[in-house]
């Protein structure tokens, strides 16, 4: 069973943790990013209470039972720097996804990668997990580069996949396969 609080997760350089109110600041940093808020539900209008909606909402993933939604800091600063979530809609078969962002401030410093491979030991250990996937754009050399240094394969060009913003976009999709050599 997937658990209906989010757990505290750690790795060398990350502390993942639930979303807590003052994480409002963090939300707000990204609002102007051109990537985050056309992939996520990030409130490109940086207004407080589309904010206080956003935080609302990942508060009740894991009781809705859509997924769980981690805010990713730095393990020791304890600053809060993005976020990484475990979307578990296809849980019962076996299929969980994963996404992740970094605010422009804090990137290029491995904790987007450290936060990959922490969330993703930890959820090959659920009951049940036959596959962890993940979608990147092919442009976006940075996330893929995170995945593949994470164990993830990457397994084909999926055309037109998702909406971003105003346009369908292809992505890659990528795996990881519970298996102790495919592991980070
Ligand atoms: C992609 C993103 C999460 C990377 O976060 P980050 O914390 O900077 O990543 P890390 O510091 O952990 O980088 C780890 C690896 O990726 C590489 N990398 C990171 N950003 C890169 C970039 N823009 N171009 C090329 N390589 C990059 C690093 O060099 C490192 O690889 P290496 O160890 O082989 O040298 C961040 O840029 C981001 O949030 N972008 C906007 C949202 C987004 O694209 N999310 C992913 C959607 S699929």
């Amino acid at each position: 069973m997937i658990p209906t609080t989010v757990p505290t997760l750690t790795g060398p350089l990350v502390l993942l943790r639930a979303w807590e109110d003052a994480d409002a600041a963090l939300v707000a940093s990204v609002a102007s990013d051109p990537i985050i808020p056309t992939i996520t539900s990030v409130p490109g209008s940086g207004a407080p209470e589309d904010i206080a909606l956003y935080l609302h909402r990942q508060r009740r993933r894991a009781l809705d039972g859509t997924g769980l939604s981690f805010v990713i800091t730095d393990i020791r600063s304890k600053q809060a720097i993005g976020s990484i979530g475990l979307w578990t809609r296809d849980y019962d078969r076996g299929r969980l996804s994963i996404g992740y962002w970094v605010a422009a401030q804090y990137r290029r410093q491995g904790h987007a990668q450290d936060a990959l491979a922490t969330l993703t030991r930890w959820a090959v250990g659920l009951p049940g997990v036959g596959r962890l996937q993940l979608f990147v754009e092919p442009w976006n050399e940075g996330s893929w580069r995170i995945a593949e240094n994470c164990g993830f394969m990457r397994e084909g060009l999926l055309r037109q996949w998702q909406q971003v913003g105003d346009q369908r976009r292809d992505m890659w999709v990528y795996s990881l396969i519970p298996d102790p050599d495919d592991l980070p």
